[in-house]
């Protein structure tokens, strides 16, 4: 939800803006703009639309600068429109401030700076920021002061970049909520809402805390509390590269995360699997103190987390729920000391899965974060943290971190179940062994990439797509149908198969397609009748299933998706990859931008 960059140091500061703003785009597309220094005045320039057309418009009229600070906007308040894109400022424009969040009590405060004779150029509450900051000024002249009164002042999340016509070699940045890393060169320094932005010049960064505020020059970095105390950070070292971050000749960022995802598997179990033994042992969980498990997640963190639940109940026999983190908080949780809240977020920045957190803090829950963002804000609060190692995700559309996700809840069950003497070494065993074997399979699926690119043709003009599946099936299926509404614009529905007679069925007419997975193998007869029934009232049917399947699919199926013959319980791992790929070319041929739907961000940090 919003992306910000800002620049000091000593070269043209809006070339690194816009590189750094289109690493961010992901975050939000709607607008664009920036605001540097220049001759002790502010200059500004802000367009609709995507960042190309802010760059358009600076290759018409340069900004040279060495300070300067840029936003991609993802709009909540107020329409995408030059006057809503952000930097905002005050009405002599020498405070510009750029900011990734929202300001609850934007309302009231307006009403107030309305009275005392200042003008809003814009409708979002962004803009009360830089007015605030301008009124505190006029009777301070300590800046870093005024700051901290207009972060008293207002309610809500902020990840700010500000500049000041009175402090022209100083960038000033805080955060609550909203994520922001200051990032440290020589003879430069950076702000960013994400790592991807300033990768290029620098990998020595440090993540801000709430209620922290820092103070940038070319050559130095003063992180101070709200209080007045300087605190001394770590600087953290990025380890992953810039070409982790580009698109490395793929036309999409989608493409390579589903096809990194034979590597982003077996690194994350690698990673936690140590001479044929899953290691979990840093994590300080007694499940003797456990009564009952809740996972809880947004989205594509949501789906997995539905392949939680089922191997966490099937193999470490623990009661578990998922729930959806924005209905969960208001849901009156039965949350205890005796609860292990899992929150799975690819960003960890995910505002609903946030605040799940910290109610189930509030309520003595233990808290444990699975997410790939190192040092976000859940993997920060969360009491324990369990990284994915599936590597920068850049597209909206998750796929990678999807994967990565469910190889750490198989692991995690594993662990669990030997640790409850619920499974013996040879079985162990065989869970490792397969452990190992799912990249290889993996990769093997990806080779069907042109057979899937050509049924994804024969889907483009369809207004819906049906997906069917039972047990876990049924929980690849929805994730299906969330990949293809969010990347092809087809409404789809998921079903669970045994369900489709008591009602949706009457959706099935000619030419519909079905597209159904079976895996499970105690249910794959009654599975069969289910598509036999749709394909009778006139269903196009395709069907994704184990190679040994074929001939038994032969009849009802139309068109069929081999994947390699695995244990049933793993199958997850596999089934999901022709489905990634079938929504995304389905997208590709249809002209859409995949790696940026239509209203989309990749991290949400609203409600
Ligand atoms: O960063 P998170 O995993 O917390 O994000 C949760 C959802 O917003 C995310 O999975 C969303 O549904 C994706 N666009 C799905 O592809």
């Amino acid at each position: 939800m919003c992306g910000i960059v800002g620049y000091i140091g000593e070269q043209n500061s809006s070339e690194i803006i816009i590189d750094g703003l289109k690493k961010l785009e992901y975050r939000g597309y709607d607008s664009a703009g920036i605001a540097a220094i220049v001759d002790s005045n502010i200059v500004l320039q802000k367009k609709q639309g995507r960042i190309v057309n802010l760059e358009e418009s600076l290759k018409n009229n340069p900004i040279t600068s060495n300070i300067s600070i840029g936003h991609t906007r993802w709009a909540t308040h107020g329409v995408p429109s030059d006057e809503n894109s952000h930097p905002h400022f005050n009405n002599d424009k020498t405070i510009a401030v750029v900011h990734n969040g929202i300001i609850e009590n934007f309302a009231e405060i307006k009403n107030e700076l309305l009275e005392l004779g200042y003008s809003f150029s814009s409708e979002t509450d962004t803009e009360v920021i830089p007015l605030l900051l301008d009124y505190y000024s006029k009777s301070n002249d300590n800046f870093y002061e005024v700051i901290t009164k207009t972060l008293n002042k207002i309610d809500g999340s902020y990840a700010l970049g500000i500049i000041n016509t009175k402090y022209p070699d100083t960038i000033f940045c805080a955060r609550k909520d909203s994520p922001l890393v200051i990032g440290k060169g020589e003879n430069e320094n950076f702000i960013a809402s994400d790592v991807p932005a300033i990768l290029k010049y620098t990998n020595k960064v440090y993540f801000l805390d709430n209620y922290e505020i820092g103070i940038l020059t070319k050559d130095s970095i003063k992180i101070y509390d709200i209080n007045n105390n300087e605190i001394s950070k770590e600087l953290s070292e990025i380890k992953w590269s810039i070409e982790q971050a580009t698109k490395a000749g793929y036309p999409h960022f989608m493409l390579k995360e589903i096809f990194e995802q034979p590597e982003s598997i077996k690194n994350t179990f690698k990673h936690y699997i140590k001479n044929n033994k899953v290691d979990f042992d840093y994590l300080n969980i007694d499940l003797n103190k456990i009564d009952s498990i809740y996972f809880i997640a947004c989205g594509t963190a949501y789906n997995a987390a539905l392949q939680g639940k089922y191997i966490f109940q099937k193999l470490a026999k623990i009661k578990t729920e998922v729930g959806i983190a924005s209905e969960f908080r208001y849901s009156e949780p039965f949350l205890d000391e005796k609860s292990l809240v899992i929150l799975v977020s690819q960003s960890g920045e995910t505002l609903d899965t946030l605040a799940a957190l910290r109610l189930a803090k509030s309520l003595g829950s233990k808290t444990l974060a699975i997410t790939n963002v190192v040092g976000s804000s859940i993997a920060r609060e969360a009491d324990d943290v369990v990284y994915t190692y599936a590597g920068p995700e850049i597209a909206v559309a998750s796929t990678k971190a999807y994967t990565t996700q469910v190889a750490i809840f198989y692991m995690l069950s594993l662990y669990f179940a030997e640790k409850k003497n619920l499974i013996d070494n040879e079985k162990y065993q065989y869970f490792i062994e397969n452990f190992y074997a799912i990249p290889k399979k993996v990769q093997s699926i990806l080779e069907l990439n042109d057979e899937i690119k050509d049924i994804a043709s024969t889907l483009l003009d369809n207004e819906h797509v049906f997906f069917l599946g039972r047990t876990l099936d049924y929980y690849l299926a929805q994730e299906a149908a969330l990949k293809m509404k969010e990347v092809a614009y087809i409404h789809t529905e998921a079903f669970p198969s045994g369900e489709l007679k008591h009602g949706t069925i009457a959706l099935i007419e000619d030419g519909v397609p079905v597209i159904s997975v079976l895996t499970q193998e105690a249910l794959i007869h009654k599975s069969v009748s289910n598509i036999k029934e749709v394909k009778s009232r006139g269903a196009r049917t395709l069907s994704i299933s184990f190679e040994k399947h074929k001939d038994l699919l032969a009849e009802s199926t139309d068109l069929f998706i081999p994947i390699p013959n695995i244990d049933d319980i793993f199958a997850g791992f596999l089934s999901i990859i022709p489905l990634q790929l079938l929504a995304y070319y389905t997208s590709a041929l249809k002209g859409i931008d995949v790696d940026k739907p239509r209203n989309l961000a990749k991290s949400v940090t609203v409600e």
